[in-house]
């Protein structure tokens, strides 16, 4: 099944500030590459070539000027203003058209993902509904927070409880089927005034129709919500990168990976980036 992907890369980005006073929160680096790279590159790795990015009124031109069609990726860029931050499942309301009755794989900008995806794509074939995942975090209550019985079974999925059931968080990355967008426009707006992405899991959980895969240790999932954040995840990112001689999120390398391009678009493509350690490296990979 064709499956779509969403990046939803708008909001405020307030707690940033000034950074985000004239960059939106994604646009800003992550050691060596925009933040929305990170995101894109999990979609890309996932199968996914059929991507729509949301931002404001804002910041959609720049998205547009830095990513432009994907053509360069052999992916088909398509992007939708969010004319105010009205909560993550809008998402699906502004993907109307472009989700269809397809399944949707929605990844928040602003979420940073390493290690093998081999649960993502696995993720991707099984739905048949809803599926989330959970992740184990020392700070659950800054998240939508999963709790299980002693079965496993979802009991309860709460927006930054003040007091957590569980240690899982559930991380910015959602797989539903084409449904989501008549249940997203059927939500009334949660006590912050939003149209919360945990509503959505609840309809979900409701029909029976929810999964959740608990993500292990061997995935890095970073947070970027804080100054501190920021430099944490480039520390991160830079550690491998210069360990392994390999970059993270290079969407060129990606596309080349998975056949998304020949090698002589990517080579094509590669010629015309300025002169800089990322072209160096993409010239590296051919060789
Ligand atoms: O990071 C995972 C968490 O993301 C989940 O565990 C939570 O359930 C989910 O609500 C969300 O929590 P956040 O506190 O991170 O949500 P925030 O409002 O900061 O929005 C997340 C990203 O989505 C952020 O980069 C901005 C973007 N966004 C947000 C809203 C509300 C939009 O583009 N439009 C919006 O309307």
């Amino acid at each position: 099944m064709q499956t779509k992907g969403i990046i939803l890369a708008g909001g405020s980005g307030t707690r940033l500030y000034p950074m985000t006073a004239v960059f939106s929160k994604q646009l800003q680096p992550i050691y060596d590459k925009p933040m929305i790279y990170y995101p894109m590159a999990i979609l890309m790795l996932a199968g996914i070539q059929d991507i729509l990015v949301i931002s404001t009124p804002e910041d959609t031109p720049n998205y547009e000027k830095l990513l432009g069609e994907g053509t360069k990726w052999g992916i088909n860029l398509s992007y939708k203003v969010q004319t105010n931050p009205g909560g993550i499942a809008e998402a699906f309301i502004y993907g109307d058209e472009f989700i269809g009755n397809k399944q949707v794989c929605l990844i928040l900008g602003d979420n940073i993902f390493y290690g093998k995806l081999d649960f993502l794509r696995k993720a991707i074939e099984n739905n048949t509904g809803g599926t989330i995942f959970g992740y184990s975090v020392n700070n659950p209550s800054s998240y939508g927070v999963v709790e299980f019985n002693e079965n496993w079974e979802v009991i309860s999925i709460e927006e930054k409880p003040k007091q957590p059931k569980s240690k899982y968080a559930i991380p910015g990355l959602y797989i539903f089927t084409g449904d989501v967008v008549g249940i997203a426009k059927n939500l009334k707006p949660g006590p912050r005034g939003e149209l919360e992405i945990t509503d959505v899991q609840l309809e979900y959980l409701k029909r029976k129709k929810l999964k959740v895969e608990l993500i292990g240790r061997g995935i890095a999932w970073l947070d970027t919500g804080t100054p501190e954040n920021l430099i944490e995840a480039s520390t991160f990112i830079h550690a491998i990168e210069k360990r392994q001689g390999r970059k993270i999120a290079c969407l060129e390398e990606i596309a080349l990976e998975m056949n998304f391009i020949s090698r002589e678009k990517f080579i094509e493509t590669v010629i015309q980036l300025p002169n800089c350690s990322y072209k160096d490296y993409c010239l590296d990979v051919i060789k």
